[in-house]
């Protein structure tokens, strides 16, 4: 008799945060013989691994909740369904009474416990874990094994930092994540050459203010981010580090200065700012001016003149003028993005700006990030006209849409669509850029004989 093996489905909305949490869930799972599915329909266990960032992110899960319910009418099936991640920390035990479907509650902080969770949910009981432990939870948590790590992909985030201190008047992430915790470099190293001993070739350190990380050191001292980066880029295998997101306020001089030493460093940063308007930003809580701002990225970019820069911006912020809106605008040219994210003012529950006067109205949101998105697209689209003709680096991670297409990324992270070409995923080719998609680079590659050398010698150590 063949024992059928219990089926896992997460579903992760929100951040990169989120992505990494719900594949140490399933590592967390897989000793007690859990496999992935794709479909919640075979599932055993439903994670819905959530995000409270913005009010719709948020109710999100709840449409999600109402879809499971009725498929579970329907197929008669009972699968364990549990609600992770943010929302979960957020709302906590109110899941249960709002959506009687749900048989587990469980916070980012505490997913570690999920073995004994499903147990007790199964057991008929309806647990809700929503503890801080975050370095209990890391010390606790399963390793990916290396048939996991190749089943994902070449590129991988790794979260180094979790939490935050900053309280921005306007967000969640400080009481949904807790206050600042950084990982010991130790753990952090060990868990980067597992995954490079996998077959990973790019990693993305993530922390809600990775640039703060300040993890312990083998020597027992505090490392800073850029002491972190001059570790990993020791690692044979890996060829590419990046990390986000960070905070302008926390952007030390050493990690400047990687950029400028580090060649495994991609010339890639996101870098939010939020506002263009000093009086917003000091009613944001960011307390930097969007001159300090400017400043910084000039600095970065002395270091490393070819940086891609990115931020995010939220605009109708309480009390936001006209003015105060074209300041952003005036940001946005003055930095030169090479690509951006935005968003309308989203009042949250428990935070300061949430209770302020002067709201700004939905229509006014709504003509503001019109605006302000066109202004994005047509400076994301100057950048990515402006590596035509250009000869770049690019990571394959998978196949293409198109027969014959390969996929990969630039090093300022733009997807780029490789052309008839004999390369696999893991190769790190040099290609030239042909032309520009609506959100991707068109690309012909290089014959192995015509690649630069340093990659080339790369392809041997790494075979
Ligand atoms: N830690 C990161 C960002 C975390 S949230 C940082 O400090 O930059 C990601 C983005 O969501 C933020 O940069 C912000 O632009 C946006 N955001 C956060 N709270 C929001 C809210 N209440 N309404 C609209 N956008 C929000
Ligand atoms: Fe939120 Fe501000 Fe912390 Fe970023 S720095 S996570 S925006 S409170
Ligand atoms: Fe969302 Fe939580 Fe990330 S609120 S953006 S999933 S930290």
């Amino acid at each position: 008799m063949t024992v059928r093996s219990p089926k896992l489905f997460v579903r992760s909305y929100g951040c990169q945060m989120n992505v990494y949490d719900a594949e140490r869930m399933s590592d967390a799972l897989a000793p007690e013989g859990y496999v992935a599915t794709e479909t919640p329909e075979d599932a055993d266990v439903i994670v819905l691994n959530t995000c409270h960032i913005r009010e719709k992110a948020a109710e999100k899960v709840y449409s999600e909740l109402g879809r499971i319910r009725k498929m579970k009418q329907e197929t008669g099936r009972a699968p364990i369904v549990a609600v992770a991640g943010c929302v979960a920390q957020a709302e906590g035990a109110e899941i249960l009474k709002r959506a009687p479907v749900v048989d587990l509650v469980v916070g980012p902080q505490s997913y570690q416990n999920l073995p004994e969770l499903i147990a007790r949910a199964k057991a008929g009981a309806r647990p809700v874990d929503t503890d801080f432990a975050v370095s209990e939870k890391f010390a606790r948590l399963a390793e990916a094994t290396p048939r996991a790590i190749r089943g994902r992909s070449v590129a991988a985030f790794l979260t180094v930092q979790e939490g935050c201190d900053k309280f921005c008047s306007f967000c969640v992430v400080p009481y949904t994540r807790g206050a600042e915790v950084s990982r010991p470099v130790g753990q952090i190293v060990a868990e980067a050459e597992r995954l490079a001993a996998a077959g990973v070739r790019e990693i993305t350190l993530l922390g809600q203010n990775v640039d703060a990380f300040h993890g312990e050191g083998p020597d027992g001292r505090s490392w800073s981010l850029a002491r972190l980066l001059y570790r990993l880029a020791e690692i044979d295998g890996i060829a590419r580090l990046r990390y986000t997101t960070s905070h302008p306020l926390d952007f030390a001089e050493d990690l400047i200065t990687a950029h400028r030493d580090l060649d495994k460093l991609m010339p890639y940063l996101h870098l939010p700012v939020q506002s263009g308007s000093d009086r917003v930003l000091k009613a944001m809580n960011r307390r930097h001016k969007a001159a300090d701002y400017l400043r910084l990225i000039e600095r970065i970019r002395a270091a490393r003149p070819d940086m891609a820069l990115s931020g995010d911006f939220i605009v109708g912020f309480p009390g936001e003028t006209d003015a105060e809106f074209e300041a952003t605008m005036r940001i946005v040219d003055e930095a030169a993005y090479a690509s951006a994210f935005s968003f309308k003012y989203s009042p949250r529950p428990g935070t300061p700006a949430a209770e302020r006067e002067g709201q700004v109205s939905e229509d006014v949101k709504t003509e503001r990030l019109l605006r302000l998105q066109a202004l994005i697209a047509a400076r994301q689209a100057a950048f990515q006209r402006s590596l035509v003709g250009r000869p770049i680096e690019v990571l394959v991670e998978r196949v293409g849409r198109h027969d014959g297409q390969m996929a990969g990324r630039s090093p300022y992270l733009t997807p780029v669509q490789i052309a008839d070409c004999e390369v696999a995923v893991g190769d790190l080719i040099e290609v030239d850029v042909t032309g520009v998609g609506p959100n991707s680079l068109f690309a012909a590659s290089r014959k192995p004989a015509e690649q630069p050398k340093s990659l080339r010698q790369f392809a041997e150590a790494t075979a």
